[in-house]
This record gives structure tokens, sequence and C-alpha cells, in this order.
């Protein structure tokens, strides 16, 4: 498919080529509780927005549902085993909301937390640091019946789940997240409609991103006050190009910058909301009940930011007929995935352009002098992995997909970035949202019918990266 590319190098690359990274710099994979757990209804788990949305008629691919997923849930032991041999220093899970607290308020289920409690001993029976995301998009139903991200209510909620999880696994968990990609909560969940709970809403939309905000901020809080380690946030910043050098599309990236980036960039590292492009977005920022403090509480000192990182996107002044500036704003997002120029893209129509990664990286590091030390949470790429006749999956492009975004982010690093780890997505292949099924981002293939893992080259090419790592370091 691509070895007519002379700008690529075709795999495998000899050891010399891989990249490297400063000592102590570590390696882990992630996943995330509804994309692999399966077992939906076991041990008193409760509905979440993602059940609920699945249900739906026509918004998931085929109907996929995250019921049984990888089956995880049961077979957490085998997937450990894989990390192990992957030599992976860190494992990044999310906690299910819906199994600690299944109607989002109520008592704690101890028997959802048992859950966790068996994979964090587990992880570090085999010497893997466990790093739990406590919101990876599956808010309890009964708390969106109440209004979801919408309210504020949700936010203290959440708070409270955080202190029943860290009560049981803080002594163990050595690094948190609290939320994971807010920006798709928000936006993706409330004003494109694309992910769960499928709303169509703009000012929704804007006051569930602030409300994110604060339940960051609130969990911060009883995550310092428990002691727990090492604490962070999981965003997805964009680097966002212009579809053309016209006046029209530069004012485009503008706007949708606040919406990707400054929306929870400034309040989180800055002190501030966006003070730019007021005119489209102030009336929708100022229209959110704020209290006093709020900006002190959500600009807490993080020890960390996660960047899970993909792909560029590129933004034009398409013609649209959505008044709503922050419903247009998304979806005219959700829609401009062409890329200029001759790039592979994968799967997932992404352009593979390894470079803006480590663009993306210097620019945040320049825009927000008192940003945290960088975590890359995710990356990964989704490709059409075929099993060979050998039964071996010899998915080239992953590979390749690989090589480039670890040498960008090395890059990223001489060039004086503090990057403190990396986080490939995915250890498996798994539930790719509204996509169901069909999109593969994993290092290791799952065969939905037996459920059989099998490492693709993939995952031995990375098992490589980290070894040689580990001896240089
Ligand atoms: C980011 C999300 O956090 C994850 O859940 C998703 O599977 C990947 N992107 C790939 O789309």
């Amino acid at each position: 498919m691509s070895t007519d590319r002379p700008d690529r190098t075709a795999p495998p690359h000899t050891p010399e080529e891989l990249p490297r990274f400063p000592p102590g710099f570590f390696f882990g994979a992630a996943t995330a509780s509804y994309q692999i757990e399966g077992a939906h209804d076991a041990d008193g788990r409760g509905p979440s927005i993602w059940d609920t949305y699945c249900r739906t008629p026509g918004k998931v691919a085929d109907g996929a549902t995250g019921d049984v997923a990888c089956d995880h849930y049961h077979r957490y032991r085998e997937d450990v085993g894989l990390l192990k041999q992957l030599g992976a220093d860190s494992y990044r899970f999310s906690v299910a909301w819906p199994r600690v607290r299944p109607g989002g308020t109520g008592p704690v289920n101890p028997a959802g937390l048992d859950f966790y409690d068996r994979l964090v001993d587990e992880l570090l029976a085999a010497g893997i640091e466990p790093a739990a995301t406590l919101y990876h998009w599956d808010l309890p139903q009964e708390l969106e019946d109440t209004g979801g991200w919408r309210v504020r209510s949700t936010a203290e909620r959440f708070a409270e789940y955080t202190a029943m999880v860290v009560e049981r696994l803080g002594d163990r968990v050595g690094r948190w997240m609290t939320l994971n990609e807010p920006f798709c909560a928000a936006f993706v969940g409330y004003a494109v409609g694309r992910h769960a709970p499928g709303a169509q809403e703009g000012a929704g939309a804007i006051a569930a991103a602030h409300h994110l905000l604060v339940a960051h901020g609130l969990a911060t809080r009883v995550l310092r006050e428990a002691g727990a380690r090492e604490v962070g946030i999981a965003l997805n910043p964009d680097h966002l190009v212009p579809a053309s050098p016209s006046a029209e599309d530069a004012a485009a990236v503008r706007r949708a910058g606040v919406l990707h980036n400054d929306i929870w960039l400034d309040p989180l590292f800055a002190g501030r909301y966006p003070e730019h492009e007021r005119e489209t977005w102030g009336p929708l920022l100022d229209a959110v009940p704020r209290l006093d403090g709020d900006l002190e509480l959500i600009g807490q000192p993080l020890d960390f930011v996660g960047v899970n990182f993909y792909r560029p996107i590129t933004v034009s002044d398409t013609p649209h007929r959505e008044p709503d500036p922050a419903r247009r704003t998304a979806v005219d997002i959700g829609a401009a995935e062409s890329w200029q120029g001759d790039v592979r893209t994968t799967t997932m129509g992404w352009p593979v352009v390894p470079g803006t990664f480590t663009d993306l990286l210097t620019e945040l590091t320049a825009r927000y002098p008192a940003l945290p030390p960088v975590v890359i949470t995710e990356n990964g790429s989704a490709e059409a992995d075929t099993v060979s006749a050998d039964g071996r999956i010899h998915d080239t492009d992953r590979v390749e997909y690989l090589h480039g975004h670890l040498t960008a982010l090395a890059e990223a690093v001489e060039r004086g970035v503090d990057v403190r780890g990396y986080y490939v997505w995915s250890l498996l292949d798994n539930f790719e949202w509204a996509f169901g099924y069909d999109r593969r981002f994993g290092i290791v293939r799952v065969d939905y019918d037996t459920l059989t893992r099998t490492p693709k080259d993939s995952y031995h090419w990375y098992r490589e990266l980290i070894a040689r790592h580990r001896a240089a370091d």
C-alpha cells in the first residue's frame, strides 16, 4: 500500500533507527473500561450513557455494544501477562464509574471496586505501575437523566466517586488522570451528537465543558487530600491547520482553536477562560453559571498533563446552515479531516503526518509557560490488519506509524519539551465508540468470535524498543 513512497522507510527498521529517549522515560499501553471490559451487568454494574447510546438504533455501526467487548473483566490476568511480556513500565486503564457507584448517587458498590483491586494487584505483581483514569466517558445513565454534564451537580457526584476510588486504590495506583479528552465528552457528546449521550446542543455543550473542568478541579482536590501520587488530566490538544491560505480559513482555525484547545488549556494552565474570539464565544462562555473560585479550583497545579495525539486536523470555513456557533464549529471540525498533500491515511481516515506531533508539543510548551511535564497518554493507529497464513499479523503500517510518531516525539524531547512517558493506544483491539469493532487500534489482535489475543508485529516492534531503552537506561 505504501512501499512506493520514497519518503518512508520500509520496516523492519534496523535497531539503530529506533528512536531514543532520555533515562527514566517510561513506556506503557492504554485502554478504557467501556472499550474492553464487557461484563456489562456483572457484580452490580449499572447502565452508563454508552449502554444507552449503543442500544439506540442507528447510533453505533452494526448495532455493536460494549456488553462483551474484549471480556477483559474476566481475562485481565491474560492481558496483564501481555503487558508484562511487552516490558511495559505502566498500564493506563480507566475505572468505570457505573461499577463503583452504579446509579451515580447512593452507596458505593464494593464488588465493582473489587475488580480494580484485583487488576491493580495483578499489575503490581507483574512489576507494572497502575495508572488510572477516573472518567473515560462512561457516565452513569441516572446522572444523565438529571442533566448530565450540563449541570454542576454531576461534577460534585464525580468528586464523591473519586473519593470512593482513591480510598480503595490510592495506596497502590501510581498515576491518576481525572478525565480523558473532555473535548470529546463535551463537544462530541453534547454538540455533534456522535458520542453518548448524543445531544446536539450548543449552550449545553459549553456548560458541559465548564462542569467537566470543575469536576477535574474537585477530583484533583480529593486526590490531593488522599495523598495520591502523580495527578493529571488527559487532554487531546489539536494541531489545527487551515485548509487554504485564505483569511477565512485562518479565522476558522482561530475559532476552532478555542473549542479544541484554549477552552481547556487556558483555565488549566493560564488561570483564565479564552479572551480572544470573544465575538463568537463570549456570549456562550459568559452564559455558563460560574462560581467564585472556579478558576482557582480548575487551575490547581498538576504533576503532569496527558496528551493524546493521533493526527493533525484541517479546518476550513465551510458554508454551513448551522446557526449555533458551538455546534457549527464542532460539526465542521468533525467533517474536516482532509489533509493537503500526499500522505497515507489510517482506516479512521486520519492523515499520518508525524512531524505535526513535534509541532504540537513545541507550540504547547511555548504557549503555556506553566505547563507541567507532559505524558503522552495515547497515540496509535487503526489499520486494516489481516491474519497471514503464518498466523501472524504483519501490521507494517502500524509499525510505520508508531516509528514515525515516536521519532517525532524524541525530536520534541530533543527540542526541550519535558516529556516523561508514552502510552500506546491501544493494548488490544477494542470497541471504537460509534465505529463499533470495525476499527482496530490494538498492538494485540482480538478475535471477537473466540476472544483469543494474538500479538501483532507492532507489539514485537514496541517490545524491542522498550527493551533497548531499558538496556541503555
Ligand atoms: C481517544 C480516546 O480516548 C479513545 O477512547 C479512542 O479509542 C481513541 N482516541 C481512538 O479514537
